[in-house]
């Protein structure tokens, strides 16, 4: 099928990019010395998923149980669900998994390990853990150091429960102001990280796992000595946010949107037909040189102003060049995460044709 063939709007996941952006991430894990565990909400795309496993990714990161279970079932085999589990349905959903692959959950409390450790001995299972440690983004997670290690001996307390290691997020880098805060951000989550680990180890609890990372300090966490794993995610698309923060270029972003102009009200605008329910309406930290709800490819010159639910406005200044209704046009997202969500499918495309049409599996999954 040529790609003029598809009805607009539509999700593009462009072929060769998409493969160099997994490439290239496979690349820094090896040379760094730690293994690549790349987060697959971005895609939630087990075919993909799959190409991240056979560039060397060791095992995924999901969300969530039921991201796990569309993984598991695609055939993958070491899957790390990087949130937390405290609800005894969820956790059995969890057991399950974990008798047929090798499971991995998140936890930063005691009544959470609690109710792991309830579910592991009635279902006659072990679950592996990591803490959750709160490097900065405060959202989950307990403070490094001493708090890291409270947990550790409650955990190692418990029965069913294998401490296998800790995790952290860096998610705060996504509001710095500067790449060189961008790098210390990722510096020093690898730094907190590996510092809670030497002090656990002191105390006699020796960790397999000393996992960390986001796209944007995925390079320099991973750079800390001690760390072992990093779980990037968003690096597979790209999008204007990650270019914004200078860790990809407008060439990298594999992942797009074609729209078509169906409106021309005046001279200083276009509409596409692409609204907040195909592009999502996330915009992305403070460096971000996304310039309203992405790039428009074509019309960099173009901002896509505003989004409602069916329409983008794209507005233009007197010197622009300007397109035709009928016209279709490209946009690289301010985040691409959500777009992949809100696919039913995408397509897969290299130069103007389209290889593949491939359903969102994990599209909706969010329980
Ligand atoms: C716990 C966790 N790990 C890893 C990632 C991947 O980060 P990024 O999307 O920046 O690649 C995320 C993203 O939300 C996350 O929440």
């Amino acid at each position: 099928m040529k790609l003029l063939d598809v009805e607009t709007p539509a999700v593009l996941v462009d072929l060769p990019r998409l493969q160099r952006n997994i490439q290239r991430m496979a690349d820094m894990a090896r040379a760094a010395g730690v293994s690549l565990r790349p987060h697959t909400k971005t895609h939630k795309l087990p075919g993909i998923a799959h190409w991240q496993a056979e560039a060397g990714a060791g095992g995924i990161t999901v969300a969530k149980v039921s991201e796990a279970e569309v993984m598991a079932a695609s055939g993958l085999t070491d899957i790390f669900i990087a949130n937390e589990i405290v609800v005894p349905s969820k956790a059995r959903r969890l057991a399950a998994l974990a008798r047929r692959v090798r499971m991995s959950v998140g936890v930063d409390s005691r009544e959470g390990a609690d109710a792991l450790s309830r579910v592991a001995v009635e279902e006659g299972v072990e679950l592996r853990v990591l803490i959750e440690v709160n490097s900065g983004l405060n959202r989950c997670g307990v403070l490094p150091g001493a708090p890291v290690l409270e947990l550790a001996r409650y955990i190692k307390g418990l029965p069913g429960l294998v401490l296998e290691g800790i995790f952290t997020h860096g998610g705060h880098a996504y509001s710095a102001t500067t790449f060189e805060q961008r790098d210390g951000i990722g510096l020093s989550e690898g730094q907190v990280m590996v510092e809670t680990a030497g002090m656990l180890a002191s105390q006699g609890i020796h960790l397999e796992r000393v996992s960390v990372g986001s796209t944007p300090t995925a390079r320099a966490a991973s750079s800390v000595s001690g760390v072992t794993e990093v779980r990037p995610g968003n690096y597979v698309f790209y999008d204007a946010m990650q270019v914004g923060l200078g860790v990809a270029t407008w060439d990298d972003c594999a992942l797009r949107v074609t729209a078509t102009v169906i409106s021309r009200p005046d001279p200083y605008r276009a509409v596409v037909d692409a609204g907040s329910k195909v592009l999502g309406s996330d915009r992305g930290g403070n460096l971000s040189a996304v310039r309203g709800y992405g790039h428009v490819v074509e019309y960099p010159q173009g901002l896509l102003a505003r989004l409602s639910e069916e329409h983008g406005v794209i507005t233009f200044d007197q010197s622009s060049e300007t397109p035709h209704i009928g016209d279709r046009i490209t946009i690289i997202p301010g985040h691409a995460c959500p777009v992949a969500n809100l696919a039913n499918h995408v397509y897969l495309v290299d130069g103007d044709r389209v290889e593949a049409t491939w359903p969102v599996l994990g599209r909706g999954r969010v329980e």
